[in-house]
């Protein structure tokens, strides 16, 4: 508590309108120190005396911040929360919430762009045509890949690997989609897609878009033996999480021609990218912004904003992961 008698709450980065405002309505909100290292002993220390914890998707919070006295919440300006111990926050009776929902449109926007942009070499021809190199029209030149038409396969058929399956309508593509949880028959035939295994779907896409949380299950899940089933003129798509492509196969693949390209808007272990990656120009690079537009962002914002407000008013927090902590 703080001493005017509001619970305090570590703000670890910045977050946008509305969401500064929602918080300091319910809590005395601390900054984290810009200068400290974002490890967990750094977060222990600054969460001391805090009820809540607003955090992001680079803040590891595991056994030794979730274990700190008085800590009732996190709540996470992502959708994803693999940064967070779920089981230890309950183990610890500290409610988890993350920002579902608001951002799957932008990010199914994103996936697209960036299967666009690889398949038709746009940011390399924007390089080529900066410097001065683009002389005249050539029949052959920046030959792409076609995407009205191709097979997209879809890795994670949640909201936004529908939003993807829903954009691929729209040029006449043929979706096949890999879940462990499959749809219901009404559902595939609304979202236009077809069941099949991750082998299947490897060697029949032309373009394959990953939209699957990490977990222990799939990280990793697409490393040497998929690229080896994947087709030379295919193109892989990651919106996702980094780990769940090993990123040392994926270059090894690349650079032996086991795949055509790839469009990366997460890393292995972010924020450093994989150096092989780099210089490949039939690799779109982006900083993990597929959910970047200014709604959807300040959206987020406000929702983590009132997940913690909720829960330190003595709420259940509307988003909240871990239910049995808060009944
Ligand atoms: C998320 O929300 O998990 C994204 O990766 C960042 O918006």
């Amino acid at each position: 508590m703080s001493t005017r008698g509001q619970p305090r709450v570590l703000l670890m980065h910045p977050i946008l309108d509305p969401g500064p405002a929602i918080l300091a309505e319910a809590a005395e909100v601390i900054a984290y120190p810009p200068d400290r290292p974002l490890d967990e002993a750094g977060i222990r220390q600054a969460a001391d005396g805090c009820v809540g914890i607003v955090s992001q998707l680079m803040d590891p919070i595991r056994e030794t911040v979730l274990s700190t006295p008085g800590l009732k919440v996190v709540s996470n300006v992502a959708v994803g929360y693999d940064n967070i111990d779920v089981p230890a926050a309950t183990a610890h009776k500290v409610m988890v919430t993350n920002t579902p929902g608001v951002l799957d449109d932008s990010t199914a926007d994103f996936a697209f762009a960036l299967l666009m942009a690889t398949a038709r070499r746009i940011v390399e021809g924007d390089n080529f045509t900066r410097q001065g190199r683009f002389r005249g029209w050539a029949i052959d030149m920046m030959l792409g890949t076609d995407v009205f038409g191709a097979t997209l396969g879809i890795v994670g058929i949640g909201r936004i690997g529908r939003g993807v399956a829903h954009r691929a309508k729209g040029f006449n593509m043929r979706v096949l989609y890999y879940d462990p949880n499959p749809l219901t028959p009404e559902a595939e035939q609304q979202v236009g897609a077809t069941r099949a295994d991750l082998n299947r779907l490897l060697s029949e896409s032309d373009f394959v878009s990953v939209h699957t949380p990490l977990t222990k299950e799939t990280q990793h899940l697409i490393s040497t033996p998929q690229f080896e089933l994947m087709k030379r003129s295919a193109i892989l798509i990651n919106t996702s999480r980094g780990p769940v492509i090993d990123e040392a196969a994926l270059v090894e693949a690349l650079n032996a021609k086991k795949i055509a390209g790839a469009g990366l808007d997460v890393y292995e272990r972010e924020p450093a990218v994989h150096p092989g990656l780099v210089p490949m120009p039939n690799v779109v690079l982006a900083p993990h912004i597929a959910s970047a537009t200014v709604r959807t962002r300040s959206e987020m914002s406000a929702m983590a904003a009132r997940n913690m407000a909720t829960a330190v008013r003595g709420g259940r927090p509307p988003n909240l992961l871990n239910p049995e902590v808060k009944r």
